[in-house]
């Protein structure tokens, strides 16, 4: 796959939906500057980042009402990209106005549709109901990563790193040779693995002890499943010994969604979205900030590792990498979106 193409024709997550307020927010989505304000009936507007005079980015200007003030001569331009006031100019041309984008707020993100507007498919927009649904809470974040947005999907579709990066935290060495099950159906690529019966980890244990009542050996439950065009979401349960969650009772067990919204920025920079939602103990709101807290500690780890990783490829761009008996999935879901890629370029 060409670097410098993205899978269009697809919804891209641009930003949690709490950031636009009353200012413009610049947003970079598969190499395409955009930027993002709310206008005064909620909604939100998302146009080409230039303004139309000298292409100073509109988000470097102001929000006045509905309108976008250009920093530089003041031109104001709306919700459609009209420019509805430019100096000393009585009616600007036809093209004097600014692109938009289709815009869907949705689960608590807003998400911008990239490619052509005809083809526009609101039902097409990711799925993450856990994000706007009461049995679920959770606070989430977002990272600024310098690397390309494939080498976070790998790293998310194969957990088996959770045992080596996140040793302290999230991972069990058990995680390293535990068998999984790939699934691939058309787009749908999902990942499980099933592990039974091994020690509880550090970070999750607290929440196992206060909910299970057990320190002894759990049944952990990875479900990994890829959401096209680059995101993924991941059922963790930690079960009871032999009470059924493998088979769906999860009345022994608690469960995080580790939900994963990835935006490619550009060929080299990703945005990712996060939150891991849980379905316990959800009126309290001090355990979410303790986990936002946490879970921040333990990313930080991956981003390093994937920024390590991405110089690494930068500076010797013929190297190849070379797959493990681990990879699969993240394999399968490369397939998936060169096909995507392929498809709409
Ligand atoms: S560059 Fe925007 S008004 Fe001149
Ligand atoms: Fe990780």
């Amino acid at each position: 796959m060409d670097v410098q193409m993205f899978w269009r024709d697809q919804w891209y997550a641009a930003a949690w939906g709490s950031e636009i307020v009353d200012k413009p927010v610049a947003r970079m989505v598969c190499n395409e500057a955009i930027v993002l304000f709310r206008r005064t009936n909620g909604e939100v507007a998302a146009l080409a980042d230039y303004c139309p005079h000298r292409l100073l980015p509109l988000s470097e200007g102001h929000q006045e009402g509905d309108l976008l003030v250009c920093r530089y001569h003041g031109v104001r331009i709306d919700h459609e990209g009209i420019c509805r006031y430019a100096p000393r100019t009585k009616k600007v041309g036809p093209k004097f106005r600014a692109n938009t984008y289709t815009v869907v707020e949705r689960y608590e993100l807003i998400w911008v549709w990239i490619g052509n507007p005809d083809n526009v498919d609101e039902s097409g927009v990711p799925a993450f109901p856990w994000l706007s649904d009461s049995r679920w809470t959770g606070r989430g974040g977002m990272f600024e990563i310098n690397c390309d947005f494939r080498l976070l999907v790998d790293n998310l579709m194969d957990l088996t790193h959770e045992a080596a990066v996140h040793s302290n935290s999230i991972g069990q060495p058990e995680l390293l040779d535990a068998p999984f099950d790939t699934e691939v159906n058309g787009d749908d690529v999902r990942i499980k693995r099933h592990m039974f019966g091994v020690p509880q980890p550090a970070f999750q244990s607290t929440y196992i002890q206060r909910e299970l009542k057990t320190d002894g050996p759990i049944d952990r439950l990875q479900d990994i499943r890829f959401v096209k065009p680059t995101n993924v979401t991941i059922d963790a349960c930690f079960a009871v010994p032999g009470t059924g969650a493998d088979q769906g009772d999860r009345s022994r067990a608690i469960t995080f969604m580790v939900l994963n919204i990835i935006t490619p920025s550009t060929p080299t920079r990703t945005m990712y979205f996060w939150n891991i939602v849980r379905d316990f103990l959800i009126e309290d709101e001090e355990v979410s900030e303790v986990l936002q807290a946490g879970i921040n500690v333990v990313f930080a780890e991956d981003v390093e590792v994937l920024e390590a990783q991405q110089r690494a490829i930068e500076h010797a761009p013929e190297k190849r990498m070379r797959m493990l008996g681990i990879d699969t999935g993240a394999s399968c879901v490369r397939s998936v979106i060169e096909r995507g890629v392929g498809a709409t370029n």
